[in-house]
């Protein structure tokens, strides 16, 4: 399986996902400024591998910190951190439950703190390989034999400690002996469908045919497709979903043409403080991920450009939300906070 992301005695060690599948290059980052740019710079993207690397960019941060400063330290990294990217939800979920763990151990000493802090972020990141396996485990049911699966962005190993969340749950319906195939988006601007989702299952010889974005209505119209499994960067108590730009469309286009659209999503990913998807806060990136591909400019000079990098499915398109403690279908007002407390 790919390693996204592994804490080393050298540093944190990740492959860089700006330049998946030209060149498999790999970033170490010693310090949690270095975590914070790598995070901004999507060298390490995808809702709960932002989450891990958050926690080891915290645990990063207590090592090299002076003792003598340490809790004013401690905050900024936190902020630091917690300023990289708005919308996945499992970033700040990260980041507190590092800030929790930290305030019970005020008092004792230096070394004691820095083992706690790594312990967790280690700890962190085997949870979350865990959890797409049960992931996988509850969605592969849902994939209907024989037929195509279509994603969206990349919601798989390189977006989470490993296995994958829509991809978990297509690598579990594999495992389990169904022959399906992959349709995956291409993912418009950023492209993580042609760059990421095709080079990870081909990977794994999972059968996988790339389409342009524009292509999905067209596919989901012929009767080819079983369903749409796509992961979440944050999904609202009503079960609104935001995921990659381009997700809704989707989702749209699967309802009207009968197809069920799953996501799949760790309860962290659950925010269960906002009623509605209108309080997810989108991330707008950079023009030129629109205006230029590769560097090479696609529209004439000062052309005006919005480039929200998620948008939010609306629950009635929403078949059910896959997490690892089980499926939660609608009403989500009532099934998300039951699966959310469930032991
Ligand atoms: O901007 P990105 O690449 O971080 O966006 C990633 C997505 O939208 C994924 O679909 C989502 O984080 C789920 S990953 C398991």
């Amino acid at each position: 399986m790919v390693e996204t992301i592994q804490w080393t005695d050298g540093g944190v060690v990740m492959i860089d996902q700006t330049k998946l599948p030209r060149v498999e290059a790999f970033v170490t980052c010693n310090t949690y400024l270095e975590m914070a740019d790598a995070i901004q710079t999507m060298v390490i993207r995808g809702a709960p591998a932002i989450g891990v690397a958050a926690a080891m960019g915290v645990a990063l941060g207590v090592l090299k910190a002076s003792p003598s400063t340490l809790d004013a330290e401690f905050e900024t990294i936190c902020a630091t951190l917690a300023a990289t990217r708005p919308t996945a939800v499992n970033l700040f979920w990260a980041i507190d439950r590092m800030k929790k763990l930290y305030a019970t151990l005020r008092g004792q000493s230096i070394e004691t703190i820095r083992e706690a802090m790594v312990t967790e972020a280690q700890l962190i990141y085997r949870e979350d390989i865990a959890i797409n396996m049960a992931m996988g485990a509850h969605g592969a049911p849902l994939v209907p034999d024989g037929k195509t699966v279509l994603t969206h962005c990349n919601a798989g190993a390189l977006a989470t400690a490993g296995f994958g969340t829509a991809l978990g749950v297509i690598r579990a319906a594999v495992n389990s002996g169904k022959k399906i195939d992959v349709f995956a988006d291409e993912t418009r601007p950023f492209l993580q469908g042609a760059r990421l989702t095709v080079w990870e299952l081909q990977q794994d010889n999972i059968p996988v045919t790339l389409i342009t974005d524009n292509m999905a209505g067209h596919f989901l119209k012929s009767g080819r497709i079983g369903c749409v499994v796509v992961g979440a960067d944050r999904i609202a108590g009503n079960g609104d979903v935001a995921n990659k730009v381009g997700t809704y469309g989707v989702a749209v286009l699967a309802k009207e043409n009968g197809v069920p659209f799953y996501v799949a999503a760790p309860i962290s990913t659950l925010d269960l403080t906002l009623t509605s998807g209108d309080q997810i806060p989108i991330e707008e990136r950079p023009s030129t991920e629109v205006t230029e591909v590769f560097g090479v400019p696609v529209a004439p000079e000062h052309t005006a450009v919005q480039n929200p990098a998620f948008d939010v499915t609306p629950n009635r398109y929403v078949a059910g939300i896959i997490t690892e403690k089980g499926v939660a279908y609608a009403p989500y007002e009532i099934s998300l906070p039951a699966l959310a407390a469930k032991e």
